[in-house]
């Protein structure tokens, strides 16, 4: 059997239209979740384009983020926000439950959050 070793994690999640269906499902979830969802602004669409850009190309995809807004600098634009140990895995937690919404296999749903809990606690920038 031939075995493509160099799909990125963007193909084998689904590609485009699976990080538009991601985002989409998560970000009504930070927006109910108590922690997260008064750091949100109330017009969240420019919020899920732009994750949706920078998800695109964090696994793998075009680079629709840098290409449009320039060095991701993700710690540096998430300093304006008190991430606390509790958001950083209250926003994981909103992303487990948006990855099993869409459908994607548990093996797969383990990897992706696997990669994003790096980001999630290197964002974490205050105790309170
Ligand atoms: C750790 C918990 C996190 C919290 C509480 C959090 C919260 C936020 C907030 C409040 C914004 C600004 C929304 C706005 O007013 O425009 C934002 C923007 C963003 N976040 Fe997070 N975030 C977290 C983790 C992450 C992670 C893990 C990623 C991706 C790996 C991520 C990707 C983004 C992106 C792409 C934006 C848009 C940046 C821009 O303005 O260009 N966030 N986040």
């Amino acid at each position: 059997m031939m075995i493509n070793r160099n799909i990125s994690l963007y193909g084998a999640m689904g590609g485009a239209e699976a990080i538009r269906s991601i985002v989409e499902s998560f970000y009504p979830k930070v927006q109910k979740h108590p922690l997260l969802g008064p750091l949100f602004p109330a017009d969240i669409d420019p919020v899920i384009e732009k994750q949706y850009q920078f998800l695109t190309q964090f696994f793998g995809g075009p680079s629709l983020y840098s290409d449009q807004h320039g060095h991701p600098m993700m710690r540096a634009r998430h300093l304006p926000f008190p991430i606390t140990p509790e958001r950083a895995e209250a926003w994981l937690d909103c992303m487990s439950r948006a990855l099993e919404e869409v459908g994607l296999e548990k093996e797969l749903r383990e990897i992706v959050l696997d990669r994003l809990s790096g980001p999630a606690h290197h964002f974490i920038n205050t105790t309170e």
